[in-house]
């Protein structure tokens, strides 16, 4: 299959669109990564994403709708889904919610749940209206590998797999959306992102925090959410989370260093590396969450050896760029 690169031009993004109605496979840009995309609701063109990206069948798709409307014609949508989604849709908040039998098997990897989510993207928007039907998305990138925040990023992994990449610039956010299961009593997050378990408290008075966000679940033990098995973000280098004051972070990473090693810092203790190779992961989780997928694909490239990374604190967005960190890490945390 030939893959097209494409500006996001109205023209284009029909073009796109086209090509998901006939079953076709387009990477699109979101608000949070790259979305790998096909119709829903079509089950050979759904199984073309989990060849496309070697997707194990038991990881189920996140369908992308454009209004709470579409949403509803998939799932029983709650109040409590609704209250969210008026707030935070169009955004990077996925619901999981039982799902309508219109949703076929293969979407949902057999699953009485559906993930649904409406992205704040305006390529991604006018792709769905487009389209005609909900898309179903996993991040654009190969299995195992970081998802990715560039077109050129879903190349690389996906170069003759994909129809067309739609090429909307590095995206915003740069970390996958909070996955929130809203069919239990007490919300819970699998996967936390950009919308944060604090403000989801705030809203409805009480959301928890699935304990695999920051601990290992083995590969055969049940996952409340199959994307929360281990070595799902993994570079090709092993790498070790440090937690601790900066200053003793930094002597405990000299110490230990060799040739070959790279350490991922906050912009501000950079002055405590002098002499080492080290990368700046900004000046706050903000700025950590837009830079992190990058710079694990970067450490790839550069055949790194070992990667020593600095921690955050874990409330807020830094619990999203942490629970990156710790999977990529797989969980290998030392704390001083
Ligand atoms: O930001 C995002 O969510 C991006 C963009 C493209 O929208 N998509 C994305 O999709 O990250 P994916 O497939 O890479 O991650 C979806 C996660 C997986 O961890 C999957 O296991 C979980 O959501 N998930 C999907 N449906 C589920 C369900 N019914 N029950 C439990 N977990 C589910
Ligand atoms: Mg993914």
């Amino acid at each position: 299959m030939l893959t097209q690169l494409l500006a996001c031009t109205d023209a284009n993004i029909k073009k796109a669109a086209d090509c998901i109605r006939n079953g076709g496979l387009v990477a699109f840009p979101t608000e949070t990564v790259y979305g790998l995309g096909a119709n829903g609701l079509d089950k050979t063109a759904v199984a073309s994403i989990f060849s496309a990206k070697q997707r194990p069948a038991d990881n189920p798709l996140i369908l992308h709708v454009n209004s709470i409307f579409k949403a509803e014609e998939l799932c029983d949508f709650t109040t409590n889904a609704k209250t969210l989604a008026k707030l935070y849709w169009p955004g990077p908040l996925t619901m999981l919610l039982n799902k309508k039998p219109i949703v076929p098997d293969i979407t949902t990897a057999k699953l009485s749940t559906v993930a649904v989510r409406m992205p704040r993207h305006p390529v991604a928007l006018k792709l769905i209206e487009y389209s005609a039907c909900p898309i179903a998305a996993p991040s654009a990138n190969r299995s195992g590998k970081p998802s990715p925040t560039t077109a050129k990023h879903v190349l690389d992994d996906l170069n003759g797999r994909v129809n067309y990449i739609l090429d909307g610039g590095s995206s915003e956010v740069g970390l996958e959306s909070t996955v929130i299961d809203m069919t239990l009593d007490v919300p819970c997050i699998y996967r936390p992102g950009a919308v944060t378990p604090e403000e989801i408290s705030m809203v409805l008075g009480e959301c928890e925090v699935s304990a695999g966000v920051m601990r290992d679940i083995p590969q055969n033990a049940h996952a409340p959410s199959p994307g929360m098995r281990h070595r799902h973000y993994a570079p090709k280098a092993p790498m070790c989370l440090i937690k601790g004051k900066p200053e003793a972070i930094a002597s405990y990473i000299r110490d230990n260093f060799q040739s070959g090693d790279c350490i991922l810092a906050m912009e501000e203790n950079l002055c405590l590396y002098e002499g080492l190779p080290v990368e700046s992961m900004g000046k706050n989780a903000q700025e950590a969450a837009h830079r992190l997928f990058y710079l694990l694909r970067q450490m790839d490239e550069r055949n790194v050896k070992r990667i020593f990374t600095e921690t955050l604190p874990e409330n807020g967005l830094g619990l999203a760029v942490m629970n990156r960190l710790a999977r990529a890490a797989s969980f290998h945390i030392v704390s001083l």
